[in-house]
């Protein structure tokens, strides 16, 4: 929304588009800000939302809004019955107003021009009027009755401006082609809009880097990497050590020697990797190690389903082994332990802790807890998270939320499949808008400046989310969980707007 709007009225003087939001200052009757939508457009019926902020000036003034739309060319035929009245306003405050589309001749409904849509003030006012978001949503059709056919902007002209610490996002590469960062046009655009820092989804975790003892394969990852320094971007790495299946190397999970040579494997892994990437000079934090902790109560190292601890002797030794290796190669980095389900602040969390005391006391080098933070839309509560992160804040450790997503649908929370949803609602969207905003106010609120760390979200858009892929097999082919920040055709979704309110302290609503 930050781009494609003009002053409107006779006498406008212009409008002002910064990260608050489109403003304009309210010198006469009809003065006010309008935005285009393009041809063939079925507008009868729609429902046009914004959030307005009035100043004391204008609301003194004790003039109206009003939302309205026009064809453009021709008698510049409207809707003019929309009203927002004076005593709808506060000063100073976040106000949601409305209107419907409703002419009796469904003129609206137009194949031949475009339309302008806008607010104005009305009658004698003064002072200034700031559209904060604005949304059409247009009328269902019985052909497309499973889409709501809504077309959002959340006003944020580039996230990273509004955050004092590092704002960051998972990528494709050529482990997803079609979304590849390096060719799809779509996916840079975003994310050099919005983001200052990648992680790489894949291609930096074990077996693309190292797949045969050795060998080390980085042409990928230094394209990436490349790239992400030639647009001013850091590289968060992910992950020096991750127990998962599919990216362990082969030699590793059938390694038959001692488990000091395979303790001495991984450190040369570690080593070489980290040394390769530090000559880049935009890389600053790792996950050295991922994912090393069971989710049973009590929780325990990860131990039967991790190649590291049974080849290390059946010891966690290695996770401490990796810290030292990642810290001799990068004496300067941000060396992270990464896990999920933490943030519900459980037996989990309490196994954490007793790790990050015992590393404390014994000076194994680690400087922060990764937060993936895989959560769902009512799971776990914003205190929980708060109460979680805290615990880290506590000895003194930095904080960095690394695959922030908030699923819809997701099978393990929210009542599934007794609330299991089909359709993405505008309810349900602005409902994630106000989780989105609790989580990063949760993180601002209870992480010092200092120990920032940065947020990162797993992924540009909806249709490239790995929650998909994850439960698609595994829960009746479904793919359904629209946790991202932009919907599958790269368009803002109210989960934007709802980040950037936490960042610029406004309140967090579903309005
Ligand atoms: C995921 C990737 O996004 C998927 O493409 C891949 O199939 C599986 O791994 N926690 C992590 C990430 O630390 O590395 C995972 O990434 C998501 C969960």
């Amino acid at each position: 929304m930050t781009s494609g709007w003009r002053g409107n009225g006779t006498g406008n003087s212009g409008i002002n588009m910064n990260s608050d939001g489109v403003s304009f200052t309210a010198s006469g009757d009809g003065i006010g800000a309008v935005t285009d939508l393009a041809k063939p457009i079925q507008l009868e019926d729609a429902i046009i939302d914004m959030v307005v902020n009035v100043s004391p000036e204008f609301k003194a003034s004790g003039t109206s809004l009003q939302i309205f739309a026009q064809i453009k060319g021709g008698d510049w035929a409207g809707e003019w019955n929309c009203w927002s009245g004076n005593e709808l306003l506060t000063a100073g405050t976040d106000t949601a107003i409305t209107c419907t589309i409703s002419e009796g001749d469904k003129k609206f409904n137009q194949l031949d021009s475009d339309v302008q849509i806008g607010v104005q003030a009305k009658g004698t006012p003064t002072g200034t009027v700031t559209i904060k978001s604005g949304k059409v949503t247009l009328k269902q059709t019985a052909s497309s009755s499973s889409s709501t056919g809504s077309v959002y902007s959340a006003n944020v002209n580039s996230l990273r401006e509004l955050a004092d610490f590092t704002i960051g996002v998972a990528v494709s590469n050529n482990d997803s082609p079609t979304y590849n960062i390096l060719t799809n046009a779509s996916e840079k655009a975003l994310v050099e809009k919005h983001f200052e820092q990648m992680t790489a989804g894949n291609i930096m975790k074990m077996s693309y880097l190292q797949n045969t003892q050795g060998n080390f394969t980085f042409a990928n990852a230094d394209a990436f990497v490349d790239y992400a320094k030639s647009k001013n971007m850091t590289v968060h790495g992910h992950a020096l050590v991750w127990h998962a299946e599919y990216q362990v190397p082969a030699f590793m999970k059938s390694w038959s020697g001692s488990a000091a040579d395979f303790i001495t494997a991984l450190e040369t892994h570690i080593t070489t990797v980290v040394d390769h990437f530090e000559a880049k000079g935009n890389l600053h934090s790792w996950d050295v190690v991922n994912e090393a902790l069971t989710d049973g109560n009590p929780s325990t190292f990860r131990a039967v389903d991790s190649t590291f601890y049974i080849k290390s002797g059946n010891s966690a030794i290695y996770i401490e082994k990796a810290f030292l290796a990642a810290r001799a190669a990068a004496p300067e980095a941000t060396l992270y332990y990464n896990d999920y389900n933490i943030e519900q602040n459980g037996a989990k969390m309490t196994k954490l802790e007793e790790m990050l005391t015992d590393f404390k006391a014994r000076n194994i080098p680690i400087d922060g807890v990764g937060f993936q933070m895989h959560v769902c839309q009512n799971y776990p509560s914003a205190s929980s998270i708060a109460a979680a992160m805290k615990r880290v804040v506590d000895k003194g450790l930095k904080v960095k939320i690394t695959e922030l997503d908030v699923a819809i649908n997701q099978p393990y929370c929210d009542s599934y499949p007794a609330n299991k949803v089909s359709t993405f609602t505008q309810s349900i969207a602005l409902a994630q808008k106000k989780r989105y905003c609790e989580i990063i106010k949760a993180y601002i609120d209870t992480v010092p400046a200092a120990l920032r760390g940065g947020i990162s979200v797993w992924g540009t858009t909806d249709a490239n989310t790995w929650l998909n892929d994850l439960y698609r097999t595994e829960f009746n082919n479904e793919k359904i969980s629209w946790p991202l920040l932009f919907d599958s055709n790269y368009n803002d979704k109210p989960a934007l707007r709802g980040f950037a309110d936490a960042l610029q302290g406004v309140a967090c609503t579903n309005l």
